[in-house]
């Protein structure tokens, strides 16, 4: 089973079995008949990097619906299935005029492979906005609710990548979103300057969630038209006194302090920085609009795009001794 059309970077490779779980009950068959390491579980395919046939049982998570779960006079709360589209998700909470998902507009991949990474994107991260998850642990085949607290989220992390890794499917995720008095973000990004141009002095959540889309549509990729899997590294985090060192150097370097000893620089600014914006090697590349998405331009293979990354990283240390940590799961 080719694997292509299954991940967003298109690298063609292939499966020796696959299956589509559309329940719980599939999953629970599925992890009685197998161990964790027979098994290679799929969401969106929209994080990761794949470089050769896979030997296990590729399970795609198929499970669907939305569902009010609970709701006072100001909140909702939603229980999503884990084989939800994200970016339908937000776009059905944005039309029924529940707040919070707005600046994660257009972000690809399915909704349960969100808590993973603890996406994020304008000032909003899924911490914000997640109340718990439902999980399965493939060895007792047990379900587990993950509180928030419990998936110990970080930028980009959370106990899924770390200590629990390959341990536990996610099934489902319950957000708590705002039925009124919404709490915009617009500060971050160049959300105020798209709503300024428009002439939208009292953005409602429509106006941001168009914003964003907008923003993103201009600067990434459409993974149906250029393959890639969004931003590849994480930004790093730098002590004062190494930003203060490179600053002295390129005193118009961006930067988010993240608080009195740590910077976070911008990964794609270090690549455009060390000349990779726009280079392309066979049909590996840098995006030409940001420099942190590597592209397949279609018939790339992992191998390749691996060898691209390296050779940024290697480059990125020469010039500024800053070690840049792939934020996309390489197999
Ligand atoms: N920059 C450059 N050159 C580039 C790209 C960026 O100089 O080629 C500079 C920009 O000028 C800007 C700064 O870097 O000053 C930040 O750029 P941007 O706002 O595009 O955001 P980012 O830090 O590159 C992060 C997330 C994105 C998210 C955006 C917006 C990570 C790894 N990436 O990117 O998330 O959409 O902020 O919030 O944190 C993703 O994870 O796949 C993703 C797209």
């Amino acid at each position: 089973h080719s694997l292509k059309e299954l991940n967003t970077f298109g690298i063609d490779v292939r499966a020796k079995n696959y299956v589509e779980a559309k329940s719980l009950t599939d999953l629970i068959q599925l992890c009685k008949a197998n161990t964790a390491d027979q098994l290679f579980f799929l969401g969106g395919g929209s994080n990761m990097l794949l470089t050769k046939d896979i030997e296990n049982t590729v399970v795609k998570i198929d499970l669907k619906g939305i569902e009010i779960t609970k709701e006072d006079e100001d909140h909702v709360w939603i229980e999503v299935q884990a084989g939800e589209n994200w970016h339908e998700f937000v776009l059905w909470s944005v039309q029924n005029n529940y707040g919070g998902l707005e600046n994660l507009s257009l972000i690809p991949g399915n909704v349960g492979t969100t808590p993973i990474q603890n996406i994020g994107a304008y000032g909003v991260e899924l911490k914000d906005v997640m109340t718990s998850c439902n999980t399965l642990e493939i060895k007792s085949q047990k379900e587990q609710i993950f509180t928030n607290e419990e998936c110990k989220f970080g930028y980009r992390e959370s106990v899924f990548k770390n200590e629990f890794k390959n341990q536990y499917i996610i099934t489902a995720v319950t957000f708590k979103l705002s039925k009124r008095n919404h709490q915009l973000k617009t500060s971050y990004g160049a959300i105020q300057e798209e709503l300024d141009q428009e002439g939208i002095k009292q953005p409602t959540i429509q106006d941001i969630s168009k914003a964003v889309i907008k923003i993103r549509n201009t600067k990434l990729p459409n993974p149906k038209e250029i393959g890639n899997s969004g931003s590849f590294f994480k930004n790093p985090i730098v002590s004062k006194t190494q930003f203060q060192t490179i600053q002295t150097s390129y005193p118009n370097i961006p930067f988010y302090q993240v608080d009195e000893n740590h910077f976070k620089v911008p990964a794609g600014w270090l690549i455009e920085k060390a000349g990779f914006k726009g280079v392309r090697y066979g049909d590996a590349g840098v995006h030409e609009k940001q420099a942190l998405v590597l592209v397949n331009y279609g018939k790339a293979t992992g191998i390749e795009i691996v060898r691209l990354a390296e050779t940024i990283q290697k480059n990125i240390f020469e010039l500024f001794q800053i070690n840049i940590e792939a934020e996309v799961n390489i197999f």
